[in-house]
């Protein structure tokens, strides 16, 4: 059987460490708890999707440490296919190091390891699942080139997360996607224009437009997302929520946008984007990624 929603891209270990705030360059400060949990942009989209009742592949490289054969197994818990994922000889898993902190920002370091060794053989034997997937979803945890070749297999909705940002990049990243996607930095990043307010996002949007997205969708954190196409633009607020830990939070709205148009193919743009937000603000109220997004229940009550 094949799987509706397809994701190329990363797994991570996340060495989590929770501190009153981040430190400053060349400071050290006391935490207060240290956790170990299964993350990586691509994992954690894909969780996120599965989360909620997805049909999910992940295409994605563990290394040959203790923590590849570990995370295949988190991920078969959570109900991904895991046939695309392979162990790379002299290599370790992705790691990311993240210090959070009370207010819910963090800061991450990632050392991508194996991710960096995903090219395009591994797209191309994925390549019959890929084209028969509603929905495809990328990062840039991985290389450019895996990302563009996984666009150009794909005959459903592409969704690209320009994350992390690249200030140079092949222009025909910008273009194949259906949707890119990026937060407000990352939108800052690509575009070279300041993204403090939705209305400078506005400007952003437009640029990446003219650019040559075909649509744009900019998130905005606690004041929700902006849509821009050719024909439309709207922007969708977020439910107001207690903050516990961002982290990841961009994944959640990413993986229950790949559910929502994978599952609903009536679902207007508004109402995707809305359900989203509301999935990606219930991440923040529990700590964590993978372990922190919501099931199925969240968009029944939404
Ligand atoms: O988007 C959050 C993720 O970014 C974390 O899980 C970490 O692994 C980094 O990749
Ligand atoms: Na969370």
């Amino acid at each position: 059987a094949s799987n509706d929603i397809v994701v190329v891209g990363s797994c991570m270990i996340d060495f989590v460490s929770y501190a009153p705030r981040l430190p400053k360059p060349g400071e050290t400060i006391h935490g207060s708890e240290f956790v170990t949990n299964f993350g990586g942009k691509g994992a954690n989209q894909c969780v996120a999707a599965a989360k909620l009742g997805g049909k999910t592949s992940l295409v994605t490289r563990v290394g040959n440490d203790i923590w590849g054969p570990k995370y295949i197994e988190n991920l078969k818990k959570n109900n991904v296919n895991t046939k695309f994922v392979n162990a790379t000889e002299n290599y370790s898993t992705g790691i990311a190091q993240i210090t959070v902190a009370d207010t819910g920002e963090n800061q991450i370091v990632i050392v991508a390891g194996a991710n960096n060794q995903l090219g395009i053989t591994d797209v191309d034997v994925a390549q019959s699942a890929i084209s028969k997937a509603r929905v495809l979803v990328l990062q840039l945890e991985t290389s450019q080139d895996v990302a563009i070749r996984a666009i150009q297999l794909c005959r459903g909705i592409s969704i690209l997360n320009g994350a992390p940002a690249l200030s140079e990049y092949n222009p025909q990243l910008l273009k194949l996607p259906t949707i890119f996607c990026v937060n407000e930095s990352e939108a800052s990043i690509f575009t070279g224009l300041s993204v403090d307010s939705i209305s400078e996002a506005q400007t952003a949007a437009e640029a990446l437009i003219s650019i040559g997205c075909n649509s744009v969708v900019i998130t905005l954190g606690e004041k929700g997302a902006l849509y821009l196409d050719k024909n439309e633009t709207f922007h969708v607020s977020c439910p107001q929520v207690k903050c516990k830990d961002t982290t990841g939070a961009g994944d959640a709205f990413i993986g229950a946008l790949a559910y929502l148009l994978a599952n609903d193919k009536d679902i207007s743009m508004r109402k995707a984007l809305e359900k989203s937000c509301v999935a990606a603000a219930d991440s923040v109220t529990r700590l964590g990624t993978q372990i922190s997004f919501p099931d199925e229940k969240i968009l029944k009550d939404n």
